[in-house]
């Protein structure tokens, strides 16, 4: 019996295995339509469906096992939408690689994920998926790489977590998750790639025990948290490690010279740190090193020779530390170093002509230092430069550009910012048709620009300011034709001429148009209102241009800076102008603009600028009825026109100092970055410059006017202001002593009106008050002697018959106090620190303001969106970049 049935035993269990195995098919299968059901419809899930059930191992993204059961779900970037609550966890029995990456899935990562229990392999990464990871997670022991990088997932007590033994790529970057390092990572033994990228990590990694035990790392990536600390010593115990990343940081201390127990060292990232002292010597000795980034630390002292001995390396980059010395010759040895950069350090000396044996050079910048010249021409073999710097040596070169530089046809960015170069500007840089980035600012050049930019057909930026360029840029069409990319022209501080064509409005791409400070005349081309669409910073201001301001500004206009100072504009201001609503800084100051004060001003929510001064502007300034007027302006100077009725205050109570930088980044992610307005001021002639901190200053000009009445009560109210100038008005009445709240006062100017009474002595409290001017007035009685009032010396009071006491020499009459010994002006202080005192000496009217264009930067000069090009740059050269 036995031997007849036997033979049936397999083929039931066959038939039963397969019967298993179809039911948990049609389970997989529902569980597929479920979840697919809870997202948003989509295209790329049509293959699901029930009528298509049998093909289940075909659908899209579904991959099965030999029996047939599901055992990768791969729907990398197929424009899911919806959350992953619905998602069958106990349905898929055998599935061990789930990747979602590059969707749109939002909500939380469900706790049910532990019944995932085959999972070898997790990727989420790229989607919305936010609230805390789940310590369940961390039941998924059979994972071998775990990816929810790039979600808006959050910290959770990672002391729920279960170590993951056999975890070996863990990648968590790009979340804002914040908390100390994750203590379960540290018992994750097996992991060999670790990166806790761009979150919010903080505290420091000198514990022993973090790292002691992933001995069996070869990456480990913490770029961009807020760890501190030294230099974490237990890394040194990472034998295998390839790559280290700790840029972006705050760690701080020296590099210890255990380093070169790192001897499988390939990349070293060190940048953007506070780490500090010299290179330790065994840094040099770790032989597979090929790229190496101390950029922005404080490193200090020379290099060493013995940099000879990385002769792997590709990538030097020593930017913005504090190195000093001559290049030690050894370093030209290093013959496949493709980037090098030097750039703002204090190396000194001669360029050695052995520069031109690194023939692999893609990217050089040698700028901000103190090397000596002349440039070897050696250089100009560097055939595969894409990136030359030399900016801001002030003895590199002998005169002008040498020509040779026309025979780096690779070049794509050319900085020569402040180099002391003179003469024309040879046409041998019309070679270089590569150049997206060409920088001559501030040098001496002389002659035209014209003819050799016109070859330069992928320009993006073009900064030639502040040199003795000249030329008529109406005739030298040089750059209005063809340049479908130049995003950035400043010509500004040069000798140009002529009128601005109207061609410059085919050039659609432009962003910054800065033509300040030439002699540039004629009238505006009406179309500079249509650019105004892309345009989002147009500087006209120091010229000879005339005629109307364009009219024809529409309700895209883009424009946050529109400067026009000092021109000979006349008309009306175009009401079109308040379709520009992100305007921050408006300065139309010293024309000859007519009308009354434009009361569509008023809708300019973003307006932080506004000068109008020195024109023919008249009325009175008419009450609105808008609830919350100009709601960030901190500067207004409407001084020197005709303006009458009462003074405005009321208009400006809302002023506040603000600390934003003005920067903006447009569509294409290019950064344009200026420091604030700068602020010319002219003092008995010589003009000076307040270019730092003028966020901090709140100003009120109204002088120089016809304003009638008394001084507003309301005026108390503008607590930030830092300087208010009410003088040559009209004005009557008493000071108001509500002056006394106005603690951040430096400046008070209320001379030349017909003020009466006392002066308040409440104003002693006014402890920065500076510069006070009450001249030319009728006010009364004794002067305050207290706080800043023992420092103001006569001229702060000439022209009031009826004011007594210190410092006039009129007694008061009925004083008992014995005659007081006058604060004099600190003799020692009047140099050439430059003090509100000195400024304000000696001015009659419309004293301040007339805003100067500043694209100053970045500290010491290097902007903004150049580091940021430099950056893309060397991602295209690298393949990893962290
Ligand atoms: C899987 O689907 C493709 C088309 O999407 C089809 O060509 C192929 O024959 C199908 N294979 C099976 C086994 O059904
Ligand atoms: C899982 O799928 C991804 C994407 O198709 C693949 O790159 C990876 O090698 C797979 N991993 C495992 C462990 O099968
Ligand atoms: C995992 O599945 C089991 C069995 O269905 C269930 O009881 C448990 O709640 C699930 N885990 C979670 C965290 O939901
Ligand atoms: C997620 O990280 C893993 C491991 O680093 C990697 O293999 C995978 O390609 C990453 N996913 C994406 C979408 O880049
Ligand atoms: C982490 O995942 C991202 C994708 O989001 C990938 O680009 C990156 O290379 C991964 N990092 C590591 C160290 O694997
Ligand atoms: C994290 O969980 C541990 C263990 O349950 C607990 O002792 C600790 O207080 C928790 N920490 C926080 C910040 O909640
Ligand atoms: C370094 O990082 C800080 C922020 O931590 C940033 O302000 C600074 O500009 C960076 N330095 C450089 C040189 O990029
Ligand atoms: C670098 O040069 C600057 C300017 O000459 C100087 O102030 C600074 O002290 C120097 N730094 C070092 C570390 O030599
Ligand atoms: C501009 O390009 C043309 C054609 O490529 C070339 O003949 C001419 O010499 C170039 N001009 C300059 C100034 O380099
Ligand atoms: C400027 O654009 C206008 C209209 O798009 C076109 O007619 C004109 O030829 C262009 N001018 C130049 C110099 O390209």
């Amino acid at each position: 019996m036995a031997h007849f049935v036997k033979p049936c035993y397999p083929l039931l269990f066959v038939f039963f295995l397969s019967l298993l195995q179809s039911i948990l098919t049609t389970q997989e299968g529902e569980a597929l339509l479920k979840w697919k059901n809870s997202l948003a419809p989509s295209s790329f899930l049509d293959s699901w469906s029930l009528t298509n059930l049998d093909n289940l191992c075909n659908w899209t993204g579904i991959t099965c096992n030999s029996a047939g059961s599901v055992s990768k779900i791969n729907l990398f970037e197929k424009q899911l939408d919806g959350m992953l609550s619905e998602f069958g966890y106990t349905s898929f029995p055998n599935l061990n690689n789930l990747t979602l990456a590059y969707n749109f899935f939002s909500g939380p990562i469900p706790p049910a994920i532990e019944n995932l229990t085959q999972l070898q392999y997790l990727d989420f990464s790229n989607n919305y998926l936010d609230g805390p990871i789940p310590f369940q997670v961390s039941h998924l022991q059979s994972l071998l790489i775990l990816n929810l990088s790039q979600n808006a997932l959050q910290a959770p007590n990672w002391s729920h977590f279960s170590p993951m033994p056999f975890l070996r790529i863990l990648n968590l970057s790009h979340n804002p998750l914040s908390s100390k390092f994750p203590n379960f990572i540290s018992n994750s033994h097996s992991l060999t790639h670790l990166s806790l990228n761009y979150n919010e990590f903080t505290g420091d990694l000198v514990s022993e025990s973090i790292f002691a035990n992933l001995h069996n790392l070869q990456v480990l990536s913490l770029v961009g948290n807020s760890f501190e600390g030294s230099f974490p010593p237990d890394i040194f115990k990472l034998s295998k490690l390839k790559h280290l990343s700790l840029s972006r940081n705050k760690f701080s201390g020296s590099i210890p010279n255990d380093i070169r127990l790192l001897c499988d060292l390939e990349y070293l990232y060190l940048g953007n740190n506070s780490f500090e002292g010299p290179l330790p010597p065994n840094i040099f000795k770790l032989s597979k090193l090929k790229h190496l980034f101390l950029w922005g630390n404080k490193f200090s002292g020379s290099v060493s020779n013995d940099i000879g001995l990385l002769s792997e390396l590709e990538t030097l980059d020593l930017r913005s530390n504090f190195f000093e010395g001559t290049l030690p010759p050894n370093l030209f040895k290093l013959s496949k170093l493709k980037i090098l950069s030097l750039y703002e350090n204090n190396f000194s000396g001669f360029i050695s002509k052995d520069i031109g044996l690194l023939s692999e050079l893609e990217s050089l910048d040698l700028g901000s230092n103190f090397f000596e010249g002349p440039l070897p021409p050696h250089i100009f073999r560097l055939s595969k430069l894409r990136d030359l710097g030399l900016s801001d040596n002030r003895n590199l070169f002998e005169g002008s550009i040498p020509i040779g530089l026309g025979l780096l046809t690779n070049l794509m960015f050319l900085d020569l910012y402040s180099s002391n170069l003179s003469g024309y500007i040879p046409s041998e840089i019309g070679n270089l048709k590569l150049l997206v980035l060409l920088d001559l600012r501030s040098n001496q050049f002389t002659g035209p620009l014209s003819k050799i930019i016109s070859n330069l057909t992928n320009l993006i930026f073009l900064d030639v300011s502040y040199n003795s360029l000249s030329g008529n840029i109406q005739s030298d069409l040089w750059i209005y034709n063809d340049h479908p990319t130049l995003e950035f022209i400043n010509l500004g501080g040069n000798h140009f001429t002529g009128e601005l064509p109207t061609t410059i409005c085919n050039v659609t791409s432009l962003s910054v148009l800065d033509l300040s400070n030439n002699e540039l005349s004629g009238a505006l081309p009406n179309c500079l209102g249509n650019l105004a669409d892309g345009l989002l910073f147009i500087n006209l201001a120091n010229n000879q241009f005339r005629g109307t301001v364009p009219t024809t500004f529409s309700r895209s206009c883009q424009l946050t800076y529109l400067n026009m100072d000092n021109n000979e504009f006349e008309g009306l201001l175009p009401p079109s102008l308040e379709n520009c609503k992100h305007l921050r800084i408006l300065d139309m100051g010293n024309n000859k603009i007519g009308g009354t004060f434009p009361s569509w001003l008023y809708v300019l929510g973003e307006l932080e600028v506004l000068v109008l001064r020195s024109n023919k502007l008249y009325g009175t300034i008419s009450a609105r009825s808008i609830e919350d007027p100009f709601p960030k302006l901190r500067i207004v100077d409407l001084s020197n026109n005709q303006f009458t009725g009462h003074l405005p205050i009321q208009y400006f109570k809302n002023m506040k100092s603000t600390d934003n930088l003005y920067s903006y980044e447009n569509d294409r992610g290019i950064y344009y970055a200026y420091d604030e307005a700068a602020v010319p001021l002219t003092v008995k002639g010589t003009e000076y410059e307040v270019r730092n901190n003028l966020h901090i200053y709140t100003i009120i000009d109204l002088s120089c006017n016809k304003f009638l009445g008394e001084i507003p009560k309301v005026t108390g109210e503008l607590i930030w202001l830092a300087l208010l100038n009410l003088s040559h008005n009209s004005l009557t009445g008493p000071i108001p002593s509500l002056l006394r709240n106005m603690k951040e006062l430096q400046s008070l100017d209320l001379s030349s009106n017909q003020l009466t009474g006392a002066i308040p002595p409440q104003l002693t409290a006014l402890t920065y008050l500076e510069v006070l001017n009450l001249s030319g007035n009728h006010l009364s009685g004794e002067i305050p002697q207290k706080g800043q009032f023992s420092t103001f010396n006569n001229d702060s009071y000439l022209g009031n018959s009826a004011l007594c006491g210190s410092p006039l020499t009129k007694k008061c009459a009925n004083t008992a106090s014995p005659p007081q010994e006058v604060g004099n002006v600190d003799e020692d202080d009047a140099g050439d620190e430059l003090t509100w005192e000195a400024i304000l000496m000696g001015y009659g009217c419309g004293l301040i303001c007339g805003l100067s264009s500043a694209y100053i930067v970045l500290k010491l000069g290097k902007p903004w969106w150049f580091v940021r090009y430099i950056e893309v740059l060397q991602l295209k050269l690298m393949k990893r970049y962290a």
